[in-house]
């Protein structure tokens, strides 16, 4: 039996040679291979599945410099290689169905603007009234299988509770939720290749989101009422007199529900198969959620994201001048890709970085990106994963593990990190 578990607790054995990146043994277990580029190549130049020549930043001071740094853009017109239909946020179909002008894909000033905006509807008081929401559905999908003693997590739990979540929120009707089920099924099962079956579901769903957004905008009423939709907060948010064209507000539903998807998918699996793994911080866990306490899960899915977190590279940035770092120079043009599960193992930033920690305190860690491009989406993705973890274990306590780790399949891609399956087992209740 392949001994990962200890691999993947203190320390991380990092290879003696330079590791082949992007393997299958890489993809489920990337953690040795960083460990190795952070101690001897910290600014790595190296070639991407894809063939794109790219520098990865392993170490945390410099990747929480980069995300910060201005030199480094976001929009692709700056890459040297640029070519037409390919994504480079992670986000697939996002060219062809003309939906590139968002926020992860723009700089200042017009980064500012729009961020602004989406900041005046998109609050921390709206996800926090949305709570009750997140655990109806949560409860609603575990009811789904709670009765058979067996499931798998990814596919009936954590797939479906994100869309579901945004799609409320964003105020789609419940009725054309299941297409939006189908359409981004379609996406994270293909990836960002270049399929044709996900370009159409992007402009479908495209499609759809230009229509609702004009009928949403036709029947705004002159004042919001209690509970508006996230759609008539995002037409009706002003800023010193401007707003959001509909081309924008589209193409801003879309980010919403690209960055808050797969990444809410893989937080809530990552998560729930790291405490599988770790079965003494998971009975620690397990035992202050019984006694109704909130403190060590709120850390606890911080660890959670540092540990072994859903966006294993931030989106892309390029050079606009060339620029040294980790004593290396990188060229105007050149891509920079910030590896955030890197830099949030490094030891020289976090005490004893390969173990799952549920209360560490000291948790500057930058699962959620850092600078301007922070994850505007962090409370939504804290409630659901709090929500969703939490309720898992109260109602499933003897949750298991009901597959060799060996077995268990990762996604590739290059952005996210996160399972395509994890079966368990339970009692049936
Ligand atoms: C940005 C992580 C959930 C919406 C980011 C970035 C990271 C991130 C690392 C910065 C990317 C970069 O700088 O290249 C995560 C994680 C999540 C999560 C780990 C779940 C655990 C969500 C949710 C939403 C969301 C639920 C919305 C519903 C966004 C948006 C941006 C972003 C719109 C772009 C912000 C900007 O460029 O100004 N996220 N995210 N995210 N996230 Fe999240």
């Amino acid at each position: 039996q392949r001994e990962r578990g200890s691999r993947y607790r203190h320390p991380v054995n990092a290879p003696h040679s330079e590791p082949e990146l992007f393997t299958w043994e890489f993809a489920t277990d990337p953690y040795p291979a960083y460990a190795w580029l952070r101690e001897h190549a910290p600014v790595h130049r190296t070639t991407l599945p894809s063939g794109v020549e790219a520098w990865l930043v392993t170490r945390y001071a410099d990747a929480k410099q980069a995300l910060a740094d201005a030199r480094l853009s976001k929009n692709p017109v700056h890459h040297s290689e640029d070519a037409p239909g390919k994504s480079k946020t992670g986000i697939p179909g996002e060219r062809s169905a003309n939906l590139m002008t968002h926020l992860l894909n723009i700089d200042p000033p017009d980064h500012t603007r729009l961020r602004r905006l989406v900041s005046k509807a998109f609050t921390p008081r709206r996800v926090a009234e949305f709570a009750p929401r997140v655990q109806e559905l949560t409860d609603h999908l575990i009811d789904q299988f709670a009765q058979t003693g067996s499931a798998d997590l990814i596919h009936e739990f954590a797939f479906p509770l994100p869309i579901y979540a945004i799609c409320d929120l964003l105020g789609v009707p419940r009725e054309d939720q299941d297409d939006f089920r189908d359409w981004a099924g379609m996406m994270i099962r293909h990836g960002g290749g270049p399929r044709g079956g996900v370009a159409r579901s992007v402009k479908k769903m495209r499609g759809y989101l230009a229509e609702l957004i004009h009928r949403k905008r036709e029947a705004l009423p002159a004042d919001p009422g209690p509970g508006e939709d996230l759609i008539s907060g995002l037409i009706r948010a002003s800023d010193h007199g401007e707003h959001l064209t509909e081309n924008e507000a589209a193409a801003m539903c879309f980010v919403l529900l690209f960055a808050g998807f797969e990444t809410t998918i893989n937080l809530i699996g990552n998560g729930t198969y790291a405490l599988l793994r770790n079965p003494q911080q998971r009975a620690r866990l397990q035992q202050s959620i019984e006694r109704g306490e909130q403190d060590l899960l709120d850390t606890g899915i911080e660890e959670l994201l540092r540990y072994d977190g859903p966006v294993e590279l931030a989106t892309w940035r390029y050079a606009t001048e060339p620029l040294d770092m980790g004593g290396q120079r990188i060229a105007s043009g050149d891509p920079v890709l910030v590896v955030l599960a890197a830099a949030d193992r490094d030891p020289a930033r976090f005490d004893e970085p390969d173990t799952l920690d549920l209360s560490r305190s000291d948790n500057q860690h930058l699962g959620y990106g850092h600078g301007i491009h922070y994850c505007i989406g962090a409370p939504l993705a804290r409630l659901e994963g709090r929500t969703a973890l939490a309720t898992l274990l109260r109602r499933l306590p003897d949750l298991r593990l009901a597959a060799d780790p060996a077995d268990l399949r990762w996604r590739g891609g290059l952005i996210m990190r996160g399972l395509r399956n994890l079966p368990v087992e339970f009692t049936a209740t």
